[in-house]
């Protein structure tokens, strides 16, 4: 068994896979403490000015805060962006000791200062068009109260475009300003014991994310060579795989935290990408991304992908799946004034 997660502790169960779900951002946490490069962090936290201006693109429960405060950074201002709002009312919560909240609009986006300095502020709105504005109003934006010394976007890349993001992202910092960007996707999803569906099932998955607009299972990759191309320095780049397993505990097997949440979550979103209804083993329940997947494939047929997630959610429950998801951490730093 897996603990309290699969023992009726809290499954994300069938129909709730959602990103945004705070209980799945919570649950990650411990995943990506394991999993973030120690080497680029150094570096990051070498580069970093005191007291920098940060913005924080798709910035969840603003995790980015509390992470940056535990390696000893204290930011004069910190400004989180996220398009989901229930998202942002959970970060102003979690932050409400730390200064008011600003919404776009809002005739005094000001934050006030907390104990410990620092002004807070977050913002329901496209993370995007946001560093846009940010951009646009060079010296006089009364948020950050300037540009960004630093803008960070963790687990964010793949669910924008690469390209415009990083343009912006870059444009925006202050002259010698840094973009970290952790948790990047790269393309690998992979589960242990195997199962002879499993590369059906990652094909079928890759594809039906990287055909919404927008998203892209490469954007690791894409923002190695993006960055490496660009003006500034790509100060260091590294692997941040997570990697998700159970341990022996007496006679059970438990995963750490609440990491059997995050795995059930995993699941259901490779679930979304596969089945209409992944109660039906016809091909009429498969999604068209998976059907053209397995029409390609030799010997596995729509019961055999119906199989590897009855399977794969077997093996959660008895703490016996492993899953492996490549990920890079980059660090850019822009090109000083001129
Ligand atoms: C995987 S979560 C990562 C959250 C946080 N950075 C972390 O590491 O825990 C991705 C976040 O990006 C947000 N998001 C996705 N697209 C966005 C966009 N275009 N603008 C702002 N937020 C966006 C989602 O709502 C979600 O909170």
């Amino acid at each position: 068994m897996t603990g309290e997660n699969a023992d009726g502790g809290g499954e994300a169960g069938e129909g709730s896979h959602d990103h945004g779900d705070v209980r799945y951002l919570d649950a990650k946490q411990s995943v990506d403490e394991r999993a973030v490069n120690r080497r680029v962090r150094e570096r990051l936290l070498t580069a970093l000015p005191d007291a920098p201006r940060v913005f924080d693109a798709g910035c969840g429960t603003g995790v980015a805060l509390r992470r940056l405060r535990e390696w000893g950074v204290s930011p004069r201002a910190y400004h989180g962006v996220d398009a989901d709002p229930a998202l942002i009312a959970e970060a102003r919560d979690r932050h409400s000791n730390e200064g008011r909240s600003s919404l776009p609009g809002d005739s005094d986006p000001a934050s006030t200062r907390g104990d410990d300095s620092t002004s807070v502020s977050f913002a329901v709105a496209d993370a995007l068009a946001a560093a846009r504005r940010l951009r646009d109003s060079v010296g006089d934006d009364a948020t950050l109260d300037g540009q960004p010394d630093l803008v960070v976007a963790g687990s964010f890349l793949d669910l924008v475009s690469v390209r415009e993001a990083l343009e912006l992202f870059t444009d925006v910092t202050a002259p010698g300003g840094l973009v970290y960007a952790p948790f990047t996707f790269d393309g690998t999803t992979a589960f242990t014991p195997s199962h002879p569906a499993d590369e059906v099932v990652e094909r079928a998955y890759h594809r039906e994310i990287d055909s919404t607009p927008g998203r892209d299972t490469r954007a690791g990759r894409r923002a190695l060579s993006i960055l490496d191309g660009a003006d500034g320095d790509l100060l260091a780049v590294g692997s941040s795989d997570w990697i998700v397993r159970a341990r022996a505990d007496g006679g059970d097997r438990l995963y750490p935290a609440d990491e059997g949440y995050f795995l059930d979550c995993i699941l259901g979103f490779v679930a979304d990408a596969l089945f209409v209804d992944s109660d039906d083993a016809t091909t009429s329940a498969l999604t068209t991304t998976a059907r053209t997947a397995v029409d390609a494939a030799d010997g596995v047929g729509p019961s055999a992908v119906r199989d590897w997630l009855v399977t794969r959610r077997q093996q959660l429950r008895d703490g016996e799946l492993c899953y492996l998801a490549h990920q890079l951490d980059l660090l850019y730093r822009a090109p000083p004034e001129s």
